[in-house]
């Protein structure tokens, strides 16, 4: 049986962990506003995730027999999801990162069912893992997005 689609598969969720571990360093560097010091920790909290999700999806490629995808410009060009070169407002900032992680979520699980079907146990338990914490995490932001859009209600009342 060929692992090439779930390699193939590995590499696209690779890409998408590179350009969001870069992407949430530039919110974290450039975020501004009454929720600083909250969204400032909360991005290093995220980009660290994604350090971890890097290793473990590449060393995961290497594990059964793929080469992981080692430029900028490779991940660039395989992600589904793009880098940021704007300075949103913090909620417009907190609304893309939902909209990436959601993004991400789809893509890997779209992964796990090409492993399932491979009979890849060691990628569906890595990946699961990996998409239990991006839903928590969209659950937390939409969470914030909700107190941030009442905040905006009441200001303008
Ligand atoms: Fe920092």
């Amino acid at each position: 049986m060929s692992n090439n689609t779930v390699i193939t598969g590995l590499n696209t969720t690779l890409a998408n962990a590179i350009v969001s571990y870069q992407k949430l360093h530039h919110y974290h560097w450039q975020v501004n506003g009454e929720q600083f010091f909250e969204l400032h920790t909360k991005f290093e909290e995220y980009y660290d995730k994604f350090a971890v999700i890097i290793d473990d999806v590449a060393e995961r490629i290497l594990t059964i027999g793929g080469s992981p995808l080692g430029t900028l410009s490779e991940a660039l060009s395989t992600a589904t999801i793009s880098e940021d070169s704007e300075f949103p407002k913090a909620t417009e900032m907190v609304s893309r990162t939902l909209n990436d992680f959601s993004t991400q979520t789809e893509q890997i699980q779209g992964v796990i069912a090409k492993a399932e079907s491979a009979g890849d146990r060691g990628t569906v338990n890595l990946l699961d893992g990996i998409a239990d914490g991006l839903e928590k995490d969209m659950w937390m932001l939409k969470a914030f997005l909700k107190k941030a859009g009442a905040a905006a209600e009441k200001n303008a009342a």
